[in-house]
């Protein structure tokens, strides 16, 4: 879903953060899964700061990055509260204002999913990471009722909508976006239980709160169809939904991006504007075209391996006492892909 308007003035419209809390879970799952104490980690979109708030909480020197003055305006008083020291950063994530190779842990829950040009923001990511450090990126599924939204919406917009959140949320579309670059890859597919009082309720706070459903309401009431798509979203959650008693519950999945920075001597970036215009100039180019296909050709086989392997799905199952924690707000059933 594109928008003329800038990141910063687009998200701050309506309250991302109404709804945006109610699957804070998976970025609280995030920080716990992979910073330290001690870590410097950069939460890039930071929004409200869960992970941030979480990954600061447990120790990690932690800097978050927004576009958006009224997310992290929150962001800060929420870490104020929670007593947890965070350096709060105004600046566009696809031109961050860091040295190189600066953070142990570069991760972004739902946020550079949304950038107009992936690749520069693969590159962008992995030129922020220390050597042997991770890049972790969240991103729903297309399958997903969350990420089943922009196509619904887009069947009603003049312009189909344009939206590169697909890149992000397919592993085969990931490899493209970090082919060349110094990482290696692996995927996992987990899930969240959004909650709401009950399906309206859920429907009525997406549509008013959500700063691209209030853009899309406002391109599409014009043409009349409003209701139509209303009932469209309605029924999306509907079919991907249960109603419990007292609550509804959509569970929506998630793919987790997992890059670890090699270590390896030759490092190929030179920073983030040289290295990024590079690597659109690599992608134009045949030779790097057929490079990239065959690196997603050689990605499927120890895709399946690890499918078939019952020690990676147990190596990502939560410990007894953190799953029983988040037994009523989320639940994490992480499938290695
Ligand atoms: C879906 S929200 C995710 C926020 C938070 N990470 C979370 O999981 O709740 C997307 C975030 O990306 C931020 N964002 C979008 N484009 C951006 C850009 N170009 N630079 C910085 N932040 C951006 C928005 O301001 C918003 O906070």
């Amino acid at each position: 879903m594109g928008t003329a308007m800038q990141p910063g003035e687009f998200w701050s419209k309506g309250d991302y953060a109404a709804a945006g809390d109610r699957w804070a879970e998976a970025s609280v799952r995030l920080a716990e899964t992979y910073t330290r104490p001690g870590n410097e980690v950069l939460d890039l979109a930071c929004g409200p700061g869960a992970f941030a708030i979480e990954a600061a909480e447990a120790g990690a020197k932690v800097t978050a990055l927004d576009a958006a003055g009224a997310l992290l305006d929150l962001a800060r008083v929420r870490a104020e509260n929670a007593g947890a020291a965070v350096e709060w950063i105004q600046a566009d994530m696809t031109a961050v204002p860091a040295d190189d190779a600066g953070f142990d842990v570069v991760a972004s829950a739902f946020g550079c999913m949304f950038a107009p040009d992936p690749v520069a923001m693969a590159t962008e990511l992995v030129r922020l990471c220390r050597k042997g450090g991770r890049i972790a990126v969240l991103a729903w599924t297309p399958e997903s009722a969350f990420g089943a939204m922009a196509p619904l919406a887009g069947r009603f917009l003049p312009n189909g909508g344009v939206s590169p959140v697909e890149r992000w949320s397919r592993p085969e579309n990931v490899a493209e976006l970090f082919a060349d670059l110094p990482v290696r890859l692996s995927f996992t597919v987990r899930t969240v239980d959004v909650v709401w009082d009950d399906l309206d309720a859920a429907v009525d706070e997406i549509v008013n709160g959500n700063p691209a459903w209030i853009m899309i309401r406002s391109a599409v009431e014009p043409t009349g169809r409003w209701e139509e798509l209303r009932a469209g979203l309605r029924e999306l959650f509907a079919v991907n939904g249960k109603t419990e008693e007292h609550r509804f519950v959509l569970p929506v999945d998630y793919l987790e991006t997992l890059a670890r920075k090699r270590l390896g001597p030759v490092d190929q970036l030179h920073g983030s504007a040289h290295s990024a215009s590079a690597r659109r100039g690599q992608q134009r180019d045949r030779g790097r075209v057929r490079r990239v296909a065959f690196a997603c050709h050689r990605l499927e086989p120890a895709l399946r391996q690890e499918r078939s392997d019952p020690r990676q799905e147990r190596r990502t199952q939560p410990p007894p006492a953190e799953a029983a924690r988040h037994r009523d707000q989320a639940q994490a059933r992480p499938r290695r892909i």
